[in-house]
């Protein structure tokens, strides 16, 4: 059953489980098309695997780039799984999405929104409605009062949190360690970002940079800004994608003294995108 972005809010850490809190995520389709997709423990062979190579490098860790983190369940196991390893890294886990709202349109509509007002959860006297389309729905004709109710609400939502009549909240785990040594930051991948430029001694950038979902060329520009936020030579990237069967494929490269890449260790045979980080050259 799907739980209110209110009740979700409302409840304390310790009474959602990861799963639950994984399912409450899944079913918020982002403005630009993409879900709040994550899942615990997705990553455990990528661990054992380069365990030895994070274990030698442990010495130079100590800022640490999570890229497209979803909810940042995956950067919590980030960074008990570099603690493991002996490292003491501050991680920045970035995402396009981390913000949102619940705005309360009138009485018993509650409605989960982006900060411009992108309808994620509508909650109708408890009774929860996605407000985005799937195919099914032309067959249906249920896409008519989707497409038009987004439309419709959607100046009133941005109008309202703009006049500060909303309850913000942000779209991340619930399971943050209280150290702070996780930092949420919205953030584009595909635009440089100057704060971030030769900062991290690692870069993660798990089920983002998918050929299915960006062009090579847009892979090309994600890339060149991983590539830049590097700190220098011996700094680590790791690329890894998840399939259907929960089994991933990942590479972990080294950058060079001359600034290319090169493979340190492979899973699932290695990354999709891996000849593209390997053809890279900064300009
Ligand atoms: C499938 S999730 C991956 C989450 C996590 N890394 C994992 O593997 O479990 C992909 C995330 O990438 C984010 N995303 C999509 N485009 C992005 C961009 N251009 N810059 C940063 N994040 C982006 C989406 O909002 C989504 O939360």
């Amino acid at each position: 059953m799907t739980v209110s972005a209110s009740k979700f809010y409302s409840s304390s850490a310790d009474t959602i489980d990861s799963a639950s809190e994984s399912a409450f995520f899944a079913k918020l389709k982002m403005r630009n098309g993409t879900f709040k997709l994550t899942r615990p423990s997705r990553f455990r062979e990528l661990e054992v695997a380069f365990r030895p190579l994070i274990e030698q490098r442990t010495g130079s860790l100590h800022e640490v780039l999570d890229v497209g983190v979803s909810t940042g369940l995956t950067t919590v196991e980030l960074a008990s799984f570099l603690k493991g390893c002996g490292a003491a890294a501050r991680i920045t886990a970035t995402d396009l999405f981390i913000e949102a709202h619940i705005v309360e349109l009138g009485p018993g509509l509650k409605i989960l929104c982006d900060p411009e007002g992108w309808p994620l959860q509508y909650d109708v006297s408890g009774i929860i409605i996605r407000p985005w389309v799937r195919r099914l729905d032309y067959v249906t004709l249920a896409f008519i009062p989707l497409v038009l109710g987004r439309k419709l609400l959607r100046p009133r939502l941005r109008s309202r949190i703009r006049a500060g009549m909303s309850r913000p909240v942000k779209m991340i785990t619930r399971s943050l360690p209280s150290n702070g040594e996780i930092e949420f930051e919205e953030n584009d991948i595909m635009r440089r970002s100057q704060h971030f430029v030769r900062r991290f001694d690692l870069v993660r950038a798990a089920n983002i940079l998918n050929t299915n979902y960006f062009s090579p060329d847009q892979i090309r520009t994600a890339i060149g800004n991983i590539h830049s936020y590097l700190r220098g030579p011996g700094a680590l990237v790791m690329i890894a994608r998840t399939n259907r069967a929960q089994e991933n494929a990942g590479t972990l490269f080294e950058l060079k003294e001359d600034g290319s890449f090169a493979v340190l260790e492979r899973v699932g045979g290695g990354s999709e995108i891996e000849k593209l980080v390997l053809d890279f050259r900064a300009s």
